[in-house]
């Protein structure tokens, strides 16, 4: 049983107890309508009151159920809805903490609804890319009215109960520190008896010149939902409650939600939901396994990312002190955090008090002495080995036990920085994406030693820090740009064969990339490329790449830092404007190396560009370098502007299907720097057993 039943006087209280937030898997509705009908029975009951126990009145659907037939197993959600507005006996719905999408519309069922302060109202669907399907389109708008409805669902935002105390939601919002169930039972004698109940569905949506208002409503939801077909869908499902009888609205928004649910959209974003939840589970470290405490954190370096860094301890409320080696570039990193927080504070998104208390936590030094008890330290210095030699021998030598020695690096080996001390347990790749402040990212590298505990503290940090952390093996660059070096030589290879840097941009950003490879390039700067391939070009000969982008660095076009690189820029504006001489260069340098340029499709441009990430993802997945393919995706969501309506580079390889995905990798094999191409095992393997990365 997921809900408990008991007696209070004359009435009977239901109270939901599926934990954490009482979803409403089908035991609980279940159990919920079998109370319903018991109290029917009762003829000592008068009334009947549902809650939820523990944290929440119900936090919706179960999710343990998405994707599952459970989920239209009967009672389903509509039925044990009917059941409470069917009743003969007044039901009261009693709510606290969280009453969120099902839990929200079990509760419009209710004939009355009472409340505690502070709980969280919210029909979260549309976040999904769903829409609520278990009468929340049609009920809300009649007890808040058409614009306050709208807005919660279209936004599926949580508001607090208390300011929903006007509105005919709530029959009574009792003062903070009531005891709900004994107000509620109070509340519930109050009114047994009266007659007729009253219920929502009887209520009518009436707003002057409704037609006007949905129609600007559509307008301003079709510029910000992207290519998110949900919104809409609301606002069409929510017009419904206005222009159709309740039963019809009911009919249309099943329709509506039943369309929504198989859009790849919204598959994506159910995707994304679960595998940022996945992420943080690794099979042999068991969610019991104890974690270091972290108090006090240390950065060593404080340029772009050590700052960056810095700031999302600070942000956590976690004193931090970064290191340097001349006071110089102590001040400068200093002075960059100060100025990004008072940006921040201009913006109106930080209070002077709170970014004084984030200034507070942060300091600087010279000395590593005064780092030594830190409990964990970052180190962001220069991406040479020689200089992280330096850094992690002193670190061996300085730092009290148990600290945790991390690295920031983005290509080093983890295990040869772990091998400079003696604590290599302790040793693990934290890796930041900048801006660091901002990207949700965080690569934990786990180094063949890295100690179990250390890494179950860098996931449990990586929360704390609001990050989404994904755990990589070690390996030339890691998942992420791992695969983005695959990326960037198709990029590159279009060109020589006959793109432009605009039209690569434009076609991989209509696709949903939030930027192109080549603005990309001149936004983080193109020198960081081009000293990542002189190195390979020495350990690694046998890898091809187009020498378009080392010409362009040779002429000091780094990007925006240096006013210009694959695109001019104006000072004070980001866009980007084609340059004549770098596309004169391009074309000059396909004669010089003997290409006869050609016109190249968006399409091609796409698959080329996306199938790059694909095919090394797949050699990554099958060397255990991630865990899982929906590590991969989250790592491309939150890092790499990948489309979230497409759900990251595996599922959308999935969606596309693995055969069509290697036929065209075959096919690509034959053309210009075929060899580039070779299908990774895997994914002909999974081709050839029809199944997918995300569902091996
Ligand atoms: P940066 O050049 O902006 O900053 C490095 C800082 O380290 C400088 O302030 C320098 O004075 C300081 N430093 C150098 N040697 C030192 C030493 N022995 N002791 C103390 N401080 C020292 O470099 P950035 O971009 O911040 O990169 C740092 C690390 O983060 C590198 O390993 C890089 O690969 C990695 N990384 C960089 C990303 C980026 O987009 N810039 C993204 C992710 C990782």
């Amino acid at each position: 049983m997921s809900a408990d039943y008991a007696v209070h006087g004359s009435v009977a209280v239901i109270t939901l107890n599926n934990p954490p937030v009482n979803g409403m898997g089908l035991v609980t509705r279940t159990a919920a309508v079998a109370g319903l009908r018991q109290a029917q029975e009762d003829p000592a009951v008068k009334a009947i009151v549902i809650t939820g126990a523990g944290k929440a009145f119900s936090g919706g659907a179960d999710i343990k159920e998405f994707n599952s037939p459970k989920a239209l197993t009967e009672p389903t959600l509509h039925t044990l809805i009917r059941t409470a507005e069917d009743s003969v006996k007044p039901v009261v719905a009693a709510i606290h903490s969280v009453c969120m999408g099902g839990g929200l519309e079990l509760s419009l069922g209710c004939n009355y609804r009472v409340a505690l302060p502070g709980a969280q109202i919210a029909l979260p669907e549309v976040k999904l890319g769903l829409l609520p399907g278990a009468g929340g389109t049609q009920r809300l708008p009649r007890v808040l009215g058409l614009e306050r409805a709208l807005n919660m669902i279209v936004s599926g935002n949580p508001v607090p109960s208390e300011k929903l105390a006007d509105s005919a939601l709530f029959d009574a919002v009792f003062p903070a520190g009531t005891n709900l169930i004994e107000a509620a039972v109070a509340f519930a004698e109050k009114i047994a008896d009266v007659r007729p109940l009253p219920k929502v569905r009887e209520r009518k949506v009436d707003y002057p010149n409704h037609e006007a208002f949905l129609q600007f409503t559509r307008n301003t939801v079709k510029t910000v939902a992207g290519p998110f077909p949900a919104p809409l869908e609301c606002v069409e499902t929510v017009a419904a409650a206005v222009t159709m009888k309740f039963e019809d609205g009911l009919k249309f928004e099943r329709e509506r939600f039943m369309h929504l649910i198989q859009t790849s959209e919204s598959k994506s974003l159910r995707h994304a939901f679960f595998a940022e939840r996945e992420a943080s589970k690794v099979p042999d470290v068991p969610s019991d396994t104890p974690i270091r405490d972290i108090r006090k954190a240390a950065i060593i370096g404080a340029g772009t990312m050590g700052g960056g860094i810095a700031m999302n301890f600070a942000n956590a409320g976690i004193p931090v002190t970064l290191l340097e080696t001349k006071q110089e570039a102590l001040d400068k990193g200093l002075a960059t955090i100060r100025k990004n927080y008072e940006s921040t504070l201009k913006k109106g998104k930080l209070t002077q008090e709170k970014m004084d208390q984030r200034l507070a936590l942060v300091g600087g030094t010279l000395a590593y002495e005064e780092i030594a008890d830190a409990d964990i330290v970052i180190e962001a210095v220069f991406e040479e080995l020689g200089v992280k030699e330096t850094v992690f021998r002193k670190l061996d030598e300085v730092m009290k036990p148990g600290a945790i020695l991390a690295s920031n690096t983005s290509t080093l080996d983890v295990d040869r920085i772990a091998a400079f001390t003696r604590r290599p347990q302790d040793v693990i790749g934290t890796h930041f994406f900048s801006p660091a402040n901002v990207m949700k990212l965080l690569e934990i590298v786990r180094g063949k030693q890295t100690g179990k505990d250390v890494l179950a503290t860098a996931l449990a940090l990586s929360k704390k820090l609001k990050k989404t952390g994904v755990v990589s093996g070690v390996c030339d660059g890691f998942i992420g740009n791992r695969m983005i070096e695959q990326y960037s030589r198709q990029a590159g290879f279009l060109l020589e064969e006959g793109c432009l840097p605009e039209q690569v941009d434009k076609a991989v950003e209509k696709f949903g990339f939030a930027m192109g490879p080549f603005r990309m390039g001149d936004l983080a700067g193109n020198d960081i490329g081009w000293a990542i391939r002189k190195r390979r070009y020495v350990e690694k000969p046998e890898i091809s790449y187009s020498k378009t982008a080392d010409l362009l660095c040779e002429i000091g076009r780094f990007g925006q830092k240096t006013g210009g690189g694959w695109y001019d820029y104006k000072p004070g504006d980001r866009k980007a404007y084609p340059n004549e001489e770098v596309n004169a260069m391009i074309a000059r340098h396909s004669a010089d190396i003997g290409v006869q340029r050609r016109a190249i499709s968006d399409e091609e441009i796409v698959q080329r560009l996306v199938y790059a990430l694909v095919n090394e993802a797949a050699l990554i997945l099958e060397e255990g370098i991630a865990l899982r393919a929906s590590d991969i995706d989250m790592v491309y969501l939150t890092g790499y502007g990948f489309p979230l309506h497409r759900g990251g580079p595996m599922f959308y390889a999935d969606t596309v299907g693995l055969p069509n995905v290697l036929a065209t990798i075959e096919k690509l094999a034959k053309g210009y720097h075929g060899e580039a191409w070779t299908p990774a095992p895997l994914l002909v393997k999974l081709a050839a057993e029809g199944k997918g990365f995300n569902s091996r």
